[in-house]
């Protein structure tokens, strides 16, 4: 395959987040907020920063609440400038810079994100591509996962997907990867399965919401079954594409928040609250306080 560039993105978006019930009854889960940002805005920083350039967004039923985050909003903008809010409107203008361009696709069933990813296909074209999970927020430090990603990409031109080490006991919550070299940083993935018990889970690498995909994977996901869950699973297709393709793992640097899990939610909004510079003494003091006040209880 000749040598090519990520300009493309996916962001599924169209999952029902029964876990945030009823936060997410009319409201996507990705519009979630890890302080004052919804968890989409952080995925599409990332991908904006690694030079990505289309943006594809995969909408389930409450598709208009994404398409308006990043759609201009006339009547605010104008309630703001008459306030002379100028900071504020920083906020709401160009969340996307203007070279990037939007595309809304409507899934119209949650069949699984693998179904998702393939409802991208007819505007992915013949290219490879990046798929970004909003709900796996990723502070990658000095560079974003995805950014770290395309740079393995643009070295080696084959698929690539985020993995991190997992509790030996959570495998059954990720897409595990069976690696041919274990220390290695980027390594070739032997075996890749959805969610296995820990007793029979090949490692505990688990696949992380960043992935790069050959176009290749189009076909496989046309002929992917029904997985794990019921639902048309990504990593059925990626297991399929192995058979194919070299496909590689690759351990980035940086602290992924589960935001899908209530846990995994608070503890990206406690930590992202501590580093803003707005909010990070208050909240320091408020934890101390609250420290003081589980410590008496317990006497
Ligand atoms: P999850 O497995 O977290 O499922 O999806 P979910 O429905 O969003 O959440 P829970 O488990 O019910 O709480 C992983 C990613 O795939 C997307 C989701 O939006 C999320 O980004 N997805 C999932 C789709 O876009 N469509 C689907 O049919 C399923």
């Amino acid at each position: 395959m000749k040598k090519q560039k990520i300009t493309k993105a996916v962001f599924p978006v169209g999952g029902l987040g029964t876990r945030f019930l009823p936060a997410t009854k009319a409201t996507p889960k990705e519009m979630l907020s890890v302080v004052d940002k919804p968890l989409i805005q952080y995925a599409v920083e990332e991908a904006v920063e690694a030079g990505i350039d289309t943006l594809i967004f995969i909408n389930g039923r409450n598709k208009t609440a994404i398409t308006n985050h990043f759609d201009k909003a006339y009547e605010l903008e104008h309630q703001l400038e008459l306030k002379e809010k100028e900071q504020c409107l920083a906020k709401i203008q160009n969340i996307v810079p203007r070279h990037v361009g939007c595309i809304y696709i409507r899934q119209s069933e949650a069949l699984g994100l693998g179904h998702a990813v393939l409802c991208a296909k007819k505007v992915i074209g013949n290219e490879a591509f990046a798929v970004l999970l909003a709900d796996d927020l990723i502070d990658g430090g000095t560079k974003g996962c995805m950014q770290q990603m395309v740079e393995q990409f643009n070295y080696s031109n084959q698929s690539i997907i985020a993995v991190q080490e997992v509790e030996h006991d959570k495998t059954d919550q990720y897409g595990i990867v069976q690696v041919d070299d274990k220390i290695a940083k980027n390594a070739k993935i032997e075996k890749i399965v959805e969610k296995p018990k820990p007793e029979v889970a090949p490692s505990n690498r688990g696949v992380v919401g960043r992935y790069i995909l050959t176009p290749k994977i189009f076909e496989l996901l046309e002929n992917t079954k029904k997985g794990a869950g019921g639902e048309i699973q990504l990593t059925d297709a990626i297991s399929e594409l192995l058979k194919e393709e070299q496909v590689n793992a690759y351990a980035f640097d940086g602290i992924r928040y589960d935001c899908g899990s209530k846990e995994g939610f608070l503890e990206a909004n406690m930590e992202y609250g501590l580093q803003h510079p707005d909010i990070r003494e208050h909240l320091i003091n408020y934890l101390e306080k609250l420290h003081e006040r589980f410590r008496q209880d317990d006497c």
